[in-house]
C-alpha cells in the first residue's frame, strides 16, 4: 500500500432480486435492483496486527478481509444497514465497499470492471460459487439485467428501475446462500426445466421494466417466479406465509428474494399502505424500499 493516505472510505448498497435467483448461477438471466440500504467501510493505517471494528457478526468476515487486505497495519471499521443472510446482498455490498475503501486508501480509483472481477474472490468466501449478480448490482446501482454464461462471460445492462417502491417483508430468519445454492445444484437435472422457466420469467420482467410497467403488471410475474422457487425447493413455510399475507393485503404479486431458506419477501403493490399495515398487525417487520440510483 502507498504511504500517501492514512484513511480510505468505501460504501455500497444492498440489493433485491426481482427475478432469476438460483437460475442465474446456471447461466440464465436475472434482474436485480440496488436498494437504499448500505454498507460503509473505513480503513485506517495503524501499527500492529489488523484490527476489526464491525457492527455485524459473521464468522467468515476475517477470511473475506484476508482476500484483499494485509494481516498487519490496518484497522477496518464496518457499519451496515444490511442484515446478514436475508437476501439483501450484504456480502456483495461488503465486497464492493471494501474494494472501494482500499482503492481510496491507495489513491487509485477502481472502475466497475475491476470491482466486479475482484469482488468474485470476496464473494466466494461467503457463497462458494456466486453468479456475480449481487456484487454487480451493488457496484452499478439502479436496476440491472445480468447473465453469466457457462464460460464465465458476463452480459449485463442497466434497466429502467421501477418508479414505485417494493415492499420488503422480513421473515427474521437467516438463510445460508452457499448451502441453498449447493442444494439446488444437487437437485439438478430434475429441476432444470424449472430453472429454465425462471429464466423466461426474468425475460418477461426485463420486457415489463423496459415498457415502464407498474406493480399490476409486475406482480403476476413475481407470483410465477415464487411458484418456481417453491418447485426448486428454496422457499420455506414462513416465506410462503409472508407471500400469502402480502397478496391477501392487496399486493399485485410477491416472491421470496435472494437465496431463500430464510430472508425476505418482496411485494409489488399499487398501494403499499395496506400491506405494511397487515405486516405490522402480524408482527412482521416490513418497509417500502426505494431503488438506489445508478452510481455516477
Ligand atoms: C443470492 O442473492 C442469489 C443467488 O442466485 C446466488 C448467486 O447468484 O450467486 C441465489
Amino acid at each position: 500500500m502507498s504511504a500517501l493516505r492514512t484513511e480510505g472510505y468505501g460504501q455500497a448498497p444492498g440489493k433485491l432480486i426481482l427475478a432469476g435467483e438460483h437460475a442465474v448461477v446456471f447461466g440464465h438471466e436475472a434482474v436485480a435492483v440496488a436498494v437504499d440500504r448500505r454498507t460503509e467501510i473505513w480503513l485506517r493505517r495503524v501499527e500492529g496486527p489488523r484490527r476489526l471494528v464491525a457492527d455485524l457478526r459473521d464468522a467468515r468476515l476475517n477470511d473475506a478481509l484476508d482476500v484483499i487486505l494485509p494481516k498487519e497495519g490496518v484497522e477496518v471499521s464496518i457499519r451496515t444497514a444490511l442484515p446478514v443472510g436475508r437476501g439483501m446482498g450484504s456480502s456483495g455490498a461488503l465486497a464492493v465497499a471494501l474494494l472501494r475503501a482500499r482503492a481510496d486508501l491507495v489513491g487509485a480509483p477502481i472502475d466497475f470492471a475491476a470491482c466486479h472481477r475482484d469482488g468474485f474472490a470476496i464473494e466466494r468466501v461467503f457463497h462458494g460459487t456466486p453468479s456475480g449478480l449481487d456484487h454487480a448490482v451493488s457496484a452499478r446501482g439502479g436496476a440491472l439485467r445480468y447473465r453469466r454464461g457457462p464460460d464465465g462471460a458476463v452480459e449485463l445492462s442497466p434497466l429502467p428501475p421501477p418508479r414505485w417502491p417494493l415492499v420488503v417483508l422480513d421473515s427474521g430468519a437467516a438463510g445460508d446462500t452457499g448451502a441453498m445454492v449447493a442444494g439446488v445444484r444437487s437437485r439438478r437435472p430434475a429441476i432444470d426445466g424449472a430453472l429454465e422457466a425462471i429464466g423466461a420469467v426474468s425475460a418477461a420482467v426485463i420486457a415489463a421494466l423496459q415498457a415502464g410497467a407498474g406493480p399490476e403488471a409486475l406482480g403476476p410475474l413475481l407470483n410465477q417466479n415464487h411458484a418456481l422457487l417453491q418447485q426448486i425447493g428454496v422457499s420455506t413455510p414462513e416465506l410462503d406465509a409472508l407471500v400469502t399475507l402480502a397478496r391477501q393485503a392487496g399486493a399485485a404479486g410477491a416472491k421470496l428474494a435472494g437465496a431463500g431458506g430464510g430472508g425476505v419477501v418482496i411485494a409489488a403493490c399499487a398501494d403499499p399502505a395496506p400491506v405494511l399495515a397487515a405486516a405490522a398487525a402480524a408482527g412482521v417487520s416490513a418497509w417500502a424500499a426505494p431503488v438506489a440510483p445508478p452510481c455516477a
